[in-house]
């Protein structure tokens, strides 16, 4: 029986890494913590919330006490960070936010991990750890920033984040990286492509086109719609995940991309078709600042070290995508009624 801790656990990915990771492994652990931001909702997980494996506590990352207190209660052998700010946008609106979460948070978390792991906490300059621990941090390929014509990122890329948000995961990758190098700590770190599929707060491109679409609402389209991202099915992103916690190489960095890289325009033009909707709801606005061109990713490292691959082509993961909104309108209309509104009209007015 292993114990796995899950910040972020509420939002989009973490809740579909829950899910699967209970379905995979169902004599695991799993503690799920989360601060509930307006993007982390306890009804992603409602499916699991009896299940005696899982636990859920409301815990913000920056909370030491709170995260230390975690640590002493459970025996934890794995840690896998999702909790962050992960929207653009509202990083370009506040960015305050984004390094005390995404940077600070992730050294709390790696200050708790390091003290319940080592071997002999009186020694600081200890660098053996309990058996069979790792802590995972979850990064993106934004940190990369934008990638030329023809250019795809490799682990070796330099960091070129563009955004608060992708500087912020970047210094993360640093922090979690000098705490391998410094205290021995056993980390490693992904960085995957955009994601889709359910339980995607709709913020993000594409479940707010097929909500928009649904209600016939205008679909922003930033500039000219001709930038590239990389999209990815969550589950094949869980995927990865679990195999990089039980067979990454410690202090390894792996890429997960989708192989799929899709311009904006195309992706909403698709979801307008399949909707059967009309291209006037397209509704190009003015571009967002600092604006990454296009993301590729290379995954030939965990493919070729870990035996990584996808299961889900884009055009039929898009319309199960699609039809799991249509099937969960209960879930997007509360969110369309709360706080999402409210951040809607301030951003698009
Ligand atoms: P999300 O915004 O849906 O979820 C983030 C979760 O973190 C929310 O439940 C939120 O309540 C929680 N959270 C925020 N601040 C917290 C804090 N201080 N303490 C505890 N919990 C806090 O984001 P997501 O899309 O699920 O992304 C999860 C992770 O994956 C992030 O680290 C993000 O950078 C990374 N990532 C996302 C994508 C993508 O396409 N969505 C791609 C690559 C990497
Ligand atoms: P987003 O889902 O915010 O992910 P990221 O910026 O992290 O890649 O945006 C994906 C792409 O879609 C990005 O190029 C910005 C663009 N976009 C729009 O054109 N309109 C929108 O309303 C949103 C949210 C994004």
């Amino acid at each position: 029986m292993k114990t796995l801790l899950v910040t972020g656990g509420c939002g989009f990915i973490g809740s579909n890494f829950i899910r699967y990771m209970l379905d995979k492994h169902p004599d695991y652990m799993i503690i799920g913590i989360d601060a509930l931001t307006y993007a982390g909702n306890p009804e992603n997980l409602k499916s699991i919330e009896d299940n005696p494996n899982y636990r859920f506590f409301r815990a913000d990352i920056r909370n030491r006490n709170m995260i230390e207190q975690i640590f002493a209660f459970y025996t934890i052998d794995y840690v896998v960070n999702f909790a962050a700010e992960s929207h653009v946008d509202r990083s370009i609106k506040e960015p305050d936010v984004f390094l005390t979460t995404n940077i600070l948070g992730t050294q709390v978390l790696l200050d708790a991990a390091k003290r319940q792991w080592r071997l002999h906490p009186g020694n600081k300059y200890d660098r053996s750890y309990r058996d069979g621990v790792r802590f995972h941090q979850i990064s993106t390929d934004e940190v990369y920033g934008s990638a030329d014509d023809g250019e795809k990122f490799t682990e070796e890329s330099p960091l070129r984040p563009s955004s608060p948000y992708s500087a912020s995961k970047a210094g993360a990758d640093m922090v979690a990286m000098a705490y391998r190098r410094t205290y021995g700590l056993p980390v490693t770190i992904s960085r995957s492509s955009n994601n889709y599929g359910p339980y995607q707060f709709p913020e993000k491109l594409i479940p707010l086109i097929i909500i928009n679409c649904i209600y016939d609402r205008p679909l922003p389209v930033y500039g000219d719609g001709l930038q590239i991202r990389d999209w990815l099915h969550v589950n094949d992103h869980c995927r990865a995940v679990d195999m990089i916690l039980h067979s990454g190489k410690d202090g390894d960095i792996y890429n997960i991309g989708g192989d799929n890289e899709k311009a904006n325009i195309d992706i909403v033009k698709q979801i307008i078709h399949t909707l059967g909707k009309s291209e006037e709801l397209i509704n190009y606005v003015e571009d967002r600042p600092g604006h990454d061109r296009r993301y590729a990713t290379d995954s030939t490292k965990i493919e070729t070290q870990l035996g990584w691959s996808r299961n889900h082509s884009f055009e039929q993961g898009l319309e199960e995508c699609i039809s799991w909104y249509l099937d969960n309108m209960g879930w997007v209309k509360r969110i369309v009624s709360g706080e999402y509104r409210r951040y809607f009209e301030t951003m698009y007015g």
